[in-house]
């Protein structure tokens, strides 16, 4: 009842290519699966719900809830959880704050295994290198090598023994030509082709396994290519950007299911103990939309909450202007008294000196237009910002004229200061002051007798 009820909800969700469906397995089937596998792909960094507007599915808390479900239902049954890629969301801080939450609940909730595509690569060496130290799963690829020599970069494969079963789990990515991605010694890694990758995992599988699933990070015409010409493998767990599938489809050996990206189903397979010696276990595969119908788990809903929030705060950290260099810093007139007294006094009682009260008199304090000319480097890194936090800078002070003296005041002896006709233009402006005579005026605020 529920499966069809999910079943008709899952057709909602966007547009289904046109897919055969797979035979039935026609054997009789033990009561209860041995072990259930659980599954997703292309989750791209999804913690939440996704915000598609008419049907929302998806988010961490409802992948929990569905977990906890199944197991509820087959409590006899070992659980296992494996992503097939492209997991991780866009690099940059925040990204990389909700990549890092999404590893650590897969820990929590036993994933065993990870393919590893495009998307992941894109976090760079380093972030991924933080993130296999993390990770408490293997990341798996059969066909992304050294591009120097050939070498594999991640294990191809690897083996989970669990509810009496052997599960063999090998991934590959999309095979492109173009992709590179650098690491710190610079080399690269780059694809080689997936059908002899994978056929070579497999062997070095023979024998050693009771079941193989493939983790397949590529467009569902190459996953099929790879199951078509690699024998043994019993199931193909796709992820590939937007590629939606209601059910599985056969090929060669294998069923291949292919999950709509974002986190918003999670893929269940079941295997059952095979019914005569030396069988293969029969397999059934279906998908679950994780709608507003699955319980949330609330530790989870939290755990998402957070995430998100500290996932906002780096993006917002990064988005502020860097400090600005020491040099470039503005320092108020009162830090020039002690070499420069004579000139201080002189300056103060310049029309400059007074700039800010003669705004301040008029009371246009709240017109923000009229403050760049009025004050000490407004715009400009450590410079004017408003009165409270840079009182020290109202007024045309001297470093509207001479510019930022945190490099002069380190060390005097460097050249500094030279003023010339920009250092008056930006505020005498033929609309300001269309009386303005540089040569003139400049006579006006030299500082004349004053010694410096
Ligand atoms: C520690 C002492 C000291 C302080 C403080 C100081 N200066 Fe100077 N400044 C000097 C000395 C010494 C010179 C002269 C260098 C020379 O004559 O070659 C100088 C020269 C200058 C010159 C002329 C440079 C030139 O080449 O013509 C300007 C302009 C100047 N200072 C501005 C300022 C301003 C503005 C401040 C305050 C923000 C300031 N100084 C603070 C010591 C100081
Ligand atoms: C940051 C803006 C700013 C810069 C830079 C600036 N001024 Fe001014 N200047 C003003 C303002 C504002 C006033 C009017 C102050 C007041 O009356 O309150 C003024 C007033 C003056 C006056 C006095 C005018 C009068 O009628 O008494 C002279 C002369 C002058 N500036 C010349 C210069 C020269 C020459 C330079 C360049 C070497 C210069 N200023 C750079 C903003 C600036
Ligand atoms: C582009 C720079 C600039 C802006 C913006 C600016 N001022 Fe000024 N302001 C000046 C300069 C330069 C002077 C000196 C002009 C002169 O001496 O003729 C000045 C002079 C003044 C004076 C003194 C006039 C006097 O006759 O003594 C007042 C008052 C004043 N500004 C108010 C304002 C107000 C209010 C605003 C916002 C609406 C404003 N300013 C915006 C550059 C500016
Ligand atoms: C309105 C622009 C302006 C302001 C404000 C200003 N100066 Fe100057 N200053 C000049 C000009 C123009 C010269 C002439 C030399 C040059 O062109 O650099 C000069 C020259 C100097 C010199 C070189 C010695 C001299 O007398 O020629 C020093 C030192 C100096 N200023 C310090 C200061 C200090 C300290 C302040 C603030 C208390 C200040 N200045 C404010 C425009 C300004």
């Amino acid at each position: 009842m529920q499966g069809a009820v999910l079943a008709a909800l899952a057709g909602l969700g966007g547009t289904v290519p046109p897919v055969a469906s797979a035979p039935a397995p026609r054997q009789v089937q033990p009561e209860a699966p041995a072990v259930i596998l659980t599954f997703t792909g292309a989750v791209h960094g999804f913690l939440d719900v996704c915000g598609c507007p008419t049907f929302p599915l998806g988010g961490l808390a409802r992948r929990a809830g569905q977990m906890s479900a199944f197991q509820r239902r087959w409590p006899g049954a070992a659980a296992l959880s494996v992503d097939a890629g492209d997991f991780s969301d866009f690099p940059g801080p925040g990204g990389e704050v909700k990549t890092r939450a999404l590893v650590e609940a897969m820990n929590e909730f036993g994933y065993r295994a990870a393919g590893i595509g495009p998307r992941d690569l894109a976090l760079g060496p380093a972030v991924l290198a933080e993130l296999r130290a993390t990770a408490r799963f293997p990341f798996l690829s059969s066909n992304l090598v050294r591009s120097a020599t050939g070498t594999a970069w991640l294990p191809a494969s690897h083996i989970v023994e669990t509810g009496g079963l052997r599960i063999g789990i090998v991934a590959a990515l999309r095979h492109d030509p173009l992709a590179n991605w650098p690491l710190p010694d610079g080399t690269s890694l780059v694809t080689v082709d997936p059908i002899p990758a994978v056929a070579r995992a497999m062997k070095g599988l023979a024998g050693r396994t009771d079941a193989v699933v493939l983790l397949a990070s590529m467009p569902l015409e190459d996953a099929r290519l790879v199951a078509r010409r690699v024998p043994g493998i019993d199931l193909v767990i796709g992820s590939h950007g937007g590629t939606e599938m209601l059910a599985p489809v056969a090929e060669g050996t294998a069923r291949l299911l292919y999950l709509e990206d974002e986190g918003k189903y999670l893929g269940l397979a079941s295997f059952f103990r095979p019914t005569r010696p030396g069988a293969r276990p029969t397999l059934q595969i279906a998908r679950y939309a994780l709608g507003e119908e699955v319980t949330a788990d609330a530790r989870w809903e939290a755990y998402t909450v957070e995430a998100m929030a500290r996932a906002q705060q780096a993006d917002d950290a990064s988005r502020l202007p860097p400090p600005p260099p020491a040099e470039s810093r503005f320092a108020g007139v009162g830090a020039c008294a002690g070499c420069h007294l004579s000139i201080v006094e002189q300056w103060a009682k310049t029309p400059h000196a007074a700039a800010w009260k003669t705004l301040v008199r008029g009371d246009k304090r709240a017109q923000a237009s009229c403050i760049p000319c009025h004050v000490t480097g407004h715009g400009e890194p450590g410079g004017f910002l408003d009165e409270r936090a840079t009182p020290h800078l109202v007024g045309v002070g001297c470093e509207a004229c001479h510019g930022p003296a945190a490099g002069h005041l380190a060390d005097p002896a460097r050249p500094y200061g030279k003023t010339g006709l920009a250092s008056c233009t930006s505020c005498h402006t033929a609309e300001m002051d269309p009386t303005f005579n540089y040569y003139q005026d400049r006579q006006r605020v030299m500082h004349g007798d004053a010694a410096p």
